[in-house]
């Protein structure tokens, strides 16, 4: 592999692993792929997964940001312009997609294409053939292409919004990335791979999580995804001072009911884990009302609500409850203890 490091993917969630699998069969062909995912999942890893892994990792991946393609300029930015093609052209320019010859065009961003630029790059794709700006001749095109949108194309196609035509040519293969909230157990295992990476990075000693920092991590709902997550890691990274982080810039557990438990999408929501998400939600709502009504005296909360101290102990500690500001003014030994 080139500049393209195997590591930086990582997860370990199943439907991580499928994704891996698509990325390793997509590397050994050479057909258009679009991936598809929100924010910060990964589509751009994974393209350059796909690339680095296949015949032509030892030429360019190109990215072509779509949304600050403007319809003016998008032949001069794709296809170049020939010496005195205008005013300014003192010299021929080559534009993206000669800079990629060999190699692949990776078009980020495509939901932001204007209709006019879904025109110039709908007729590209029917031969991979172009003309520089300014009437040289034609030119072939030798390039892989890799599509990523933040949309579902599917939809803003019904939607009038994209054309059918180039969503055919984008969509040969297609990988959805899951976003984050949906792949739970790959929380845990990106944020320590984020530490370790950090703690190379500025040659400081090894940080692990604190025990109650791994729950939290897996309740929150990630809006942000894997970018948002190495974000977190990093600020956290540098403002802690011992070697365990506690996350304390995570946003603090919800007032009850915010239903901040990720929620799995209803296709392939089995029953088994639809109901342990929900007793994990009505555990964790019910200890934090609990904590609440006896600013987090322990010993009281275990009385009223009919549970064993040290069992109820391990719920608030399960649900990472400790830091939250509900002890005040009980007793020091029967107040939700913190880190
Ligand atoms: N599986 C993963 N393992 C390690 N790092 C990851 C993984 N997925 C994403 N990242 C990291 O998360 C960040 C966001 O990833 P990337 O830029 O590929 O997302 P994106 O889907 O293209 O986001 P956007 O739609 O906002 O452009 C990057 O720093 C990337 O290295
Ligand atoms: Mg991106």
């Amino acid at each position: 592999m080139d500049d393209f490091d195997a590591f930086k993917l990582a997860g370990k969630s199943a439907a991580f692993l499928a994704v891996l699998e698509l990325t390793r069969r997509f590397a050994a062909c050479d057909a258009t792929v679009l991936i598809q995912g929100e924010t910060g999942t990964g589509k751009e890893l994974v393209a350059r997964a796909i690339h680095y892994q296949g015949e032509r990792r030892t030429y360019p991946f190109i990215p072509v940001n779509c949304g600050a393609l403007p319809d003016t300029l998008v032949e001069n930015e794709l296809f170049g312009h020939a010496r005195g093609a205008f005013t300014d052209a003192r010299e021929a320019r080559g534009g993206l997609i000669a800079e990629a010859q060999g190699g692949t065009l990776f078009l980020d961003e495509v939901e932001a294409l204007t209709p006019k630029v879904q025109v110039t790059l709908l007729r590209f794709l029917q031969d991979f053939e172009y003309r520089p700006v300014g009437g040289a001749p034609v030119r072939n095109a030798n390039v892989r292409i890799i599509a990523a949108s933040n949309a579902n194309l599917h939809a803003l196609q019904r939607d009038q919004h994209f054309r059918q035509d180039l969503l055919f040519r984008l969509n040969v293969l297609t990988i959805d990335l899951p976003p984050l909230r949906e792949r739970q157990n790959d929380v845990v295992l990106l944020a320590e791979v984020f530490l370790k990476r950090l703690a190379e990075q500025y040659r400081k000693p090894p940080k692990r999580l604190h025990d109650s920092a791994q729950t939290r991590l897996t309740h929150y709902g990630w809006p942000g995804n894997v970018r948002e997550l190495e974000n977190l890691m990093h600020r956290e990274f540098l403002m802690s001072d011992g070697e365990v982080v506690y996350l304390r810039s995570l946003p603090a557990p919800p007032a009850c009911n915010a239903g901040e438990i990720a929620e799995a999408p209803m296709t392939a929501y089995r029953f088994q884990d639809a109901k342990a998400s929900a007793i994990a939600r009505f555990e964790r709502d019910y200890i934090c009302e609990l904590l609440s009504r006896t600013h987090g005296n322990i010993s009281q909360a275990a009385r009223i609500s009919g549970k064993e101290r040290s069992r109820l102990g391990k719920l608030v500690k399960k649900y990472g409850l400790e830091r939250m500001a509900y002890a005040r003014d009980a007793e020091a030994d029967t107040r939700v203890r913190g880190p």
